[in-house]
């Protein structure tokens, strides 16, 4: 869906994208993942072309977008900003109303796909008529990317999309994005400096450094296969976390119904499913062999054999 071909971009004498490459399915979620400076922003924004590299190519479907129309080539590009970007003086209706407009729908038209996104984002009808100031910080991040899917754009950008929000919101926030129907579909590149947001959101993970691209891989390819030393020791701190996090629960548990979950997902089910365990009702629910009847440190002991292979 995306190619991107030897992209350079310098600000005055300093190099904010050195000669990267890298392409994005269809359908996948690409994070591009590093500290701050490191390019992320200026890669992401040379895709809609808010900035032109000095050198090298970007192909959408098959076609040079440095051939389209700007205005006409973002129309199938969404774009949400850490600061959601919402038009302060225009009330959340108005805000998400703005391309739809440009694009000449309907009132109806309009009306009826912000309700069905409002459903899907869990937003209260009733903020529709508020000014953005009057929401919270999840809510108002929920609203930047009902606009950014207003009008269906197969391809989406999202530049530290969760970095404004504390942390337990920013958590349970991207737990419900990742879930979204509307964002499955979607090729998705995403711009973080989280590690485990790049884990628990990535199909792969560009990891940058001084506008080079250290390794694009799986979460599992740069974890357990890391192209270098920088590469490593990016994730020494969180390793276990990251370890649990990428390894799908299949590779542990082969019957397991859910194969797309990661062990780390499983664990959390678990905690849940333990404090409904408490409940009388349960009590007589535990002979089960199922796999749903492993327990938490089975688990664990399945995933230290699984890292010893
Ligand atoms: N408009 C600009 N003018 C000058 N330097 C810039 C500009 N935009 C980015 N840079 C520089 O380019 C480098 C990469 O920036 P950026 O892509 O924003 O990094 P990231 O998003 O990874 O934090 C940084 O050193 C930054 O200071
Ligand atoms: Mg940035």
């Amino acid at each position: 869906m995306i190619k991107a071909e030897n992209l350079v971009r310098k600000f005055g004498t300093s190099l904010a994208v050195n000669n990267i490459s890298f392409e994005v399915k269809e359908g996948e979620n690409l994070i591009l993942l590093g500290t701050s400076g490191c390019g992320k922003t200026t890669t992401l924004r040379m895709i809609n072309r808010l900035i032109a590299p000095d050198s090298g190519t970007i192909f959408l479907d098959g076609v040079d977008i440095s051939t389209r129309q700007p205005e006409e080539l973002r129309r199938g590009i969404g774009y949400v900003l850490q600061s959601h970007g919402l038009f302060p003086h225009y009330t959340v209706a108005e805000n998400i109303a703005i391309v739809p407009r440009l694009l000449k729908w309907k009132n109806e038209d309009i009306r009826k796909r912000a309700d069905e996104l409002f459903h899907k984002l869990n937003l209260d009808p009733a903020l529709a008529d508020k000014y953005p100031a009057a929401l919270s910080g999840g809510q108002q991040q929920r609203v930047g990317l009902a606009r950014s899917l207003m009008v269906n754009p197969p391809v989406l950008l999202m530049d530290e999309p969760f970095g404004a929000l504390d942390n337990l919101t920013r958590i349970s926030i991207r737990k419900e994005f990742r879930a979204l129907d509307e964002l499955v579909k979607k090729t998705v590149v995403m711009v973080t400096h989280d590690v485990q947001e790049a884990f628990e959101m990535g199909d792969r993970i560009c990891l940058m450094d001084k506008g080079e691209i250290k390794q694009i891989g799986t979460p599992e390819d740069l974890l357990f296969h890391p192209a270098n030393d920088f590469v490593a020791n990016f994730f020494k701190e969180q390793r276990l976390q990251l370890e649990l996090k990428s390894v799908p629960i299949a590779e542990l548990l082969p019957g397991y119904p859910d194969q797309k979950i990661t062990v780390w997902e499983r664990m959390e089910q678990l905690l849940n499913v333990d404090q409904a365990a408490d409940s009388p009702e349960n009590l007589s629910d535990n002979s089960s062999n199922s796999p749903d009847a492993i327990h938490i440190e089975e688990l664990m002991r399945a995933f230290s054999a699984y890292k010893k292979q």
